[in-house]
């Protein structure tokens, strides 16, 4: 090494905070570790006989990773399963879309050593390199949905150079949003669900049409119709509009009070018409049984309705579905299972007193 190199090497160590964070033999193929590396929480893993470490707080929800399960070079968050490699950092299966940073590591005399760079400590997650959008280049991708399905289509786009134009057309009122919150926390401010901020579009040139929906789709003349009646045309299309919740069907279904959960403002309603009422839920899995917990404390009693003898029991078996059954029931929530709404008969029920005021179905 000459001089110059070693004096770029000491001026990148005097930028650097270096903590000794484990001897070599503590962790084994396959083993990871939580370590803290100046005031930053690190995920220590071992694999291939190298280490490397990688920010342990997942970029979605920051779930502590070392918690996760580590398969390979991936580690699976405990919470909803996204994965990021643990040499790099990246985000390689979703929900979250950003990546985790990773850390230098050094072994030495047995010793193992992390280093951050203290101009990036504070930072838990970071963005795939993306380009933007070329003004010059005329062809257009067009993104049916402002899911994360689009959004994750219009950020691997950018992340893969391509520079046309990118056209995100959905119906909601917001940009891509976290919807799989709203069964959990019915009344946030739609500012603290958004997938992005209006910036990031702004960065990357992509363009978000909300409120519109397109009501045609010709292949034939590459382009689409939406609903105020403009004509867009495209180069490639992706049809991204996600699944519906399925609807009641039996009498009454029509009737005020009842009502599906899709949108963001499907949730704020329920919520708001739910506070001291009573609310039957229909639907015993993963979105009834969530927003029953939510309502427990909020609505004057909560009912559910499910077609099976237990809650999750199809997906997860009568063990957990009894388990999570009896903790609802220990928040007050009464259960009507291995049963069917065959109609509201609030009308009929007003007379005696009974009767829900709120009827909801995840559609489940
Ligand atoms: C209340 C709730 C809770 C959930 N909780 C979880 C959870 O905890 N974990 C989990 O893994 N999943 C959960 N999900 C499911 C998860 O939200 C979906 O799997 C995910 O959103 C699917 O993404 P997507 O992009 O394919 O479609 P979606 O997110 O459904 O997006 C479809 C988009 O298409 C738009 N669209 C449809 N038709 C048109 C049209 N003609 N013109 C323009 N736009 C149109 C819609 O407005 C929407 O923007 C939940 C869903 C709900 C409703
Ligand atoms: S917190 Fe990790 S996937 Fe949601």
């Amino acid at each position: 090494m000459n001089r110059h190199q070693e004096l770029g090497q000491s001026e990148q160590e005097q930028e650097e905070v270096t903590g000794l964070v484990c001897q070599e033999d503590d962790l084994k193929d396959g083993q990871m570790k939580e370590v803290t590396v100046g005031d930053q929480n690190v995920l220590l893993v071992r694999t291939h006989g190298q280490y490397s470490a990688i920010g342990n707080k997942c970029s979605h929800y920051n779930a502590p990773l070392v918690k996760g399960a580590l398969v390979g070079d991936r580690v699976r968050c405990p919470f909803h399963g996204a994965c990021f490699n643990v040499r790099t950092g990246d985000i390689e299966e979703y929900p979250g879309l950003d990546c985790l940073p990773s850390y230098k590591v050094k072994v030495e005399d047995g010793k193992v050593y992390v280093s951050i760079n203290k101009k990036t400590i504070m930072l838990t997650k970071r963005v795939k390199e993306m380009c933007s959008l070329a003004p010059d280049i005329k062809h257009t991708i067009l993104l049916i949905g402002g899911g994360p399905a689009s959004l994750v289509c219009a950020e691997t786009l950018r992340q893969n150079c391509y520079q046309g134009r990118i056209i995100m057309v959905t119906k909601d009122t917001l940009p891509p949003f976290d919807k799989p919150k709203l069964s959990k926390a019915m009344n946030l401010d739609s500012s603290s669900i958004l997938l992005r901020s209006s910036d990031f579009y702004q960065q990357y040139g992509i363009e978000v049409w909300t409120q519109k929906e397109v009501v045609s789709v010709n292949s034939a003349n590459k382009a689409v119709m939406l609903n105020d009646g403009i004509l867009q045309r495209y180069n490639q299309l992706l049809i991204s509009t996600g699944c519906r919740a399925r609807p009641l069907s039996c009498p009454g279904c029509d009737l005020q009070g009842v009502k599906l959960l899709q949108s963001y403002e499907d949730a704020r309603e329920i919520h708001n018409s739910c506070l001291g009422q009573k609310a039957v839920i229909i639907g015993a899995s993963f979105i009834g049984m969530e927003v029953a917990s939510f309502l427990s404390d909020k609505a004057a009693s909560v009912a559910m309705v499910g077609s099976t003898r237990y809650p999750f029991e199809r997906s997860l078996g009568p063990e957990i579905g009894k388990m999570t059954m009896q903790m609802l029931e220990e928040q007050n929530v009464k259960f009507y299972m291995d049963d069917r709404v065959t109609g509201d008969k609030r009308r009929e029920r007003e007379g005696e007193g009974g009767g829900a005021d709120q009827w909801y179905s995840p559609g489940s």
